[in-house]
């Protein structure tokens, strides 16, 4: 019995149960951080233990370790630093990127293997099966992820680029892929059949992500997560390593719950999405409908103070604007100055407010926000006709009221219906659009007022202004 080989595969094991529990202390704001450290540790030990394997059975020349422990620290090194250095606002191009690179590296393991198919034995559909299915899924996401994070930094056009027969290529690549997969399952050793398959599904990658434009990326990335975990368990199974496949079948069923939820707090069916060009209507819609100049009402902060200090019930609507003012403390500080002077407080949180999933939770949360305040958009929508104002900081497209009607970017996307409000307050700093691209019809409701300044600063002066009136 090979006891270092069994040892690391009970290890294995001990790591894929921690990364459940990791996963399950994640559903909380309370707890995540835990489950997070939880998961990053046994990942740790994981890899310790890959490691001890591979020198135990003296696997690999001394180049390949010199290429294993530089891989692992550049790799270490970047991860410590985008941890560190890249902003919260930046995060969606981050797990964008990062999705590639997973993607890419299971594709890359998978070719690695198929190309070994030299040998007379040849690979049996054990292995020629899974590597398949690894190079396509890998190779679609590592193309599609590069193209979402390009939009989310703006270095690609956010908006749906579509060219004719776009939604036509859409359908026939991926049945080319199944073509590709049964080409390869039986003459694995066919070098045309493997660089094709791959170069297909880079191409399917590029042209899924391309007519995806506005409000839709986060459904995408979700997605593109999924797919990552996917092609790293077809990796697993390749090279038969247990730790691979649990870990890559978590990411992908978590990631694919994500997606699900995602479609549908859009509205979006996920077979939209691959075949392409959802949310491609016209996205400049002007926010009177007639495309006249639409008349805003403008508020100072003592106007918008004297409204929150008279209030009985106040709903405060957090969204990207937030986020990028870092204006969290700000606004937990003038809430609790609300609730303290006896105002009933509570914040909507539409579930694709900003640019992640559970952004908003997360700014909430380090501003120490009581849980028991934050509502869920149904909970929230239910409470919008209570409320004396509805104070809407930096978010726009979840609060846009042309969602209900047909034929925008946006359209049947769930809002919050901050326009059922006895009144509304926007904070932001101009008429600018959201991420959709599209006017807001809220702003120009008679019961709006625009209070245009930073949020950051914004909700400071609020703040000093509150303290005046019921100090
Ligand atoms: P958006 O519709 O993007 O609107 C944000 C608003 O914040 C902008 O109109 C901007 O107006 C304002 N703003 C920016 N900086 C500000 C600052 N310093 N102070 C005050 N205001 C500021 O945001 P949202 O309502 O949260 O909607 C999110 C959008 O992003 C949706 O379309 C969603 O689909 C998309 N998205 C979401 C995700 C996820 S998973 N949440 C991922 C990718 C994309 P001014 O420039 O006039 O200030």
């Amino acid at each position: 019995m090979d006891t270092v080989s069994d040892t690391v595969h009970y290890v294995f094991l001990a790591a894929a149960a921690c990364f459940v529990l990791g996963l399950h202390l994640m559903n909380h704001p309370r707890t995540a951080r835990r489950g997070n450290t939880l998961s990053a540790a046994a990942m740790a030990v994981a890899i310790a233990a890959t490691v001890w394997l591979v020198a135990d059975e003296d696997a690999i020349s001394t180049i390949g370790w010199l290429v294993l422990v530089s891989g692992g620290l550049v790799g270490a090194a970047l991860g410590l630093w985008a941890a560190r250095e890249v902003k919260m606002t930046a995060m969606p191009q981050l797990v964008s990127i990062f999705n590639a690179v997973g993607g890419g590296a299971a594709a890359l393991i998978a070719v690695n293997d198929l190309l070994q198919a030299d040998h007379p034995a040849g690979l049996g559909a054990r292995v020629s099966l899974p590597g398949a299915l690894s190079v396509v899924i890998g190779a679609v996401t590592f193309a599609g992820s590069l193209i979402a994070a390009g939009k989310l930094q703006g270095l690609v056009s956010g908006a749906p680029v579509v060219f004719p027969g776009a939604r036509l290529l859409n359908v026939l690549l991926p049945v080319s892929f199944v073509a590709g997969t049964v080409w390869l399952v039986l003459a694995p050793d066919s070098r045309t059949a493997l660089y094709g398959l791959a170069a297909v599904a880079l191409l399917f990658g590029v042209t899924m992500v391309l007519p995806i434009g506005g409000a839709d990326m986060p459904v995408v990335i979700a997605l593109l997560n999924a797919f990552t975990g996917s092609a790293v368990a077809m990796a697993g199974f390749v090279l038969d390593e247990t730790a691979l496949i649990i870990a890559g079948m978590l990411v992908s069923s978590s990631g694919g719950i994500l997606t699900k939820l995602m479609a549908d707090a859009m509205n979006r069916s996920i077979m939209s999405i691959v075949i392409g060009g959802f949310g491609t209507g016209d996205s400049t819609t002007s926010a009177t409908g007639s495309g006249a100049p639409a008349q805003v009402r403008s508020v100072s902060a003592d106007d918008v103070a004297m409204q929150l200090a008279y209030a009985g019930k106040v709903v405060l609507v957090p969204g990207y604007g937030l986020a990028a003012a870092q204006a969290q403390h700000e606004l937990g500080d003038l809430a609790k100055l609300l609730t303290e002077h006896g105002v009933d407080v509570s914040y909507a949180v539409h579930p694709v407010a900003g640019r992640m999933p559970g952004h908003m939770n997360v700014l909430l949360a380090e501003a120490n926000v009581p849980y028991t305040q934050l509502k869920e958009m149904d909970e929230a929508n239910s409470e919008f006709p209570q409320a004396d104002v509805a104070l809407v900081i930096g978010a726009n497209d979840v609060t846009n009221p042309i969602a209900r009607r047909p034929g925008n970017a946006i359209s049947g996307m769930p809002i919050l219906d901050v326009d059922k409000s006895k009144s509304v307050v926007v904070i932001k700093r101009s008429m600018g659009h959201g991420y959709a691209g599209i006017d807001n019809e809220l702003y120009t409701d008679p019961k709006t007022g625009m209070f245009f300044t930073d949020a950051k600063k914004g909700l400071s002066e609020l703040k000093a202004a509150v303290g005046e009136f019921v100090g």
